[in-house]
């Protein structure tokens, strides 16, 4: 059985193969309709969420499957003391396929070694989101027409933000990416993302608090949230909350082919005033959204596109 836990739980090639086939049912979704007839998804979310949830249902749906799931670990049995392993093991007999989002980092691969169906990470704490990460490639292809040769700011809380960290893992594979992490000093990104993803045989970075002044120079721009959720006291969250903040007349400092990417939800670090400027990306990450979670569902069934006859994974 095969997960999705980390974007490199797939090949490069695999990944590549997804995002194609996201691509192939976003233009026609017809000839999937029915794929999955018969099966269906998971979604065991032990945090909230708007999109990942109901986006992976909406996937299961439009390929004729069905869902089933819980919203909040109180109304699970995790409330009185069930672990994800066990959890693992007794949804394992309900479905086919399981996403997972959980505050604690790591319980999706920890769910993964005791379900007997592949399992999804869904987001796990401060650590990686990797099915919105295939969004963003997506994105990033569809605006930039390529994945290597960029220079990528990512802005915002880079300490807590797991689609940060599963991003630049992401575009780490391809050849000549540029990362400028710009950040408050107490959200750099943490040392082991630098370690882990970033090499110095294919990409340079650097780390900055200054936005405006990395603006002219980028080819993406990947906004993000101050995650309140994750600060250990109130006061910190209070004094950074707000410390960037993106609207039109900043924007204009950019290159007008920048696109700009979030994966929101956002609260004040982009001003509604950006959502009319043709750079703004961020809702077309949400309509890419559900392709690339039919796709990683039909990748981890085994289901080949009735198109090519070919399967994603190897
Ligand atoms: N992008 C994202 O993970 O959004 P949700 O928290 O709403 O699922």
């Amino acid at each position: 059985v095969r997960h999705f836990i980390e974007p490199n739980s797939f090949s490069l090639d695999e990944q590549l193969a997804l995002l194609d086939l996201a691509d192939r049912m976003e233009a026609n979704p017809a000839p999937y309709a029915h794929l999955c007839d018969g099966r269906i998804l998971a979604t065991l979310f032990y945090e909230p969420s708007t999109r990942t949830r109901l986006s992976f249902e909406s996937a299961m749906l439009r390929l004729g499957g069905k869902t089933l799931g819980f919203a909040g670990a109180q109304l699970s049995s995790a409330s009185k003391g069930e672990t994800v392993a066990d959890t693992a093991r007794v949804v394992s007999n309900y479905a086919d396929v399981i996403a997972m989002r959980h505050p604690k980092e790591g319980a999706p691969l920890r769910a993964s070694m005791y379900a007997r169906v592949p399992i999804i990470n869904a987001g796990d704490g401060g650590h990686a989101h990797p099915s919105q990460t295939m969004i963003d490639l997506m994105t990033i292809r569809q605006r930039k027409g390529r994945l290597d040769h960029l220079t990528i700011g990512f802005c915002g809380d880079l300490k807590f933000g797991r689609t940060v960290h599963s991003l630049t893992a992401a575009l780490s594979q391809f050849e000549g990416n540029k990362f400028v992490f710009i950040s408050p000093e107490e959200l750099r990104i943490p040392q082991y993302v630098k370690d882990e993803t970033l090499t110095p045989l294919h990409q340079t970075y650097k780390e900055t608090t200054d936005l405006e002044a990395e603006l002219p120079a980028l080819d993406v721009l990947y906004m993000t949230r101050i995650q309140q959720e994750r600060f250990f006291n109130e006061e910190d969250y209070l004094r950074l909350k707000g410390c960037y903040s993106l609207n039109a007349k900043l924007l204009e400092l950019a290159p007008p082919d920048m696109p700009v990417l979030h994966p929101l939800p956002r609260i004040d670090e982009i001003k509604l005033d950006v959502d009319n400027d043709l750079r703004a990306a961020y809702f077309d990450q949400v309509h890419n959204g559900v392709y690339i979670r039919m796709a990683i569902i039909l990748a981890l069934l085994g289901i080949p596109d009735p198109l090519t006859g070919k399967t994603v994974l190897n």
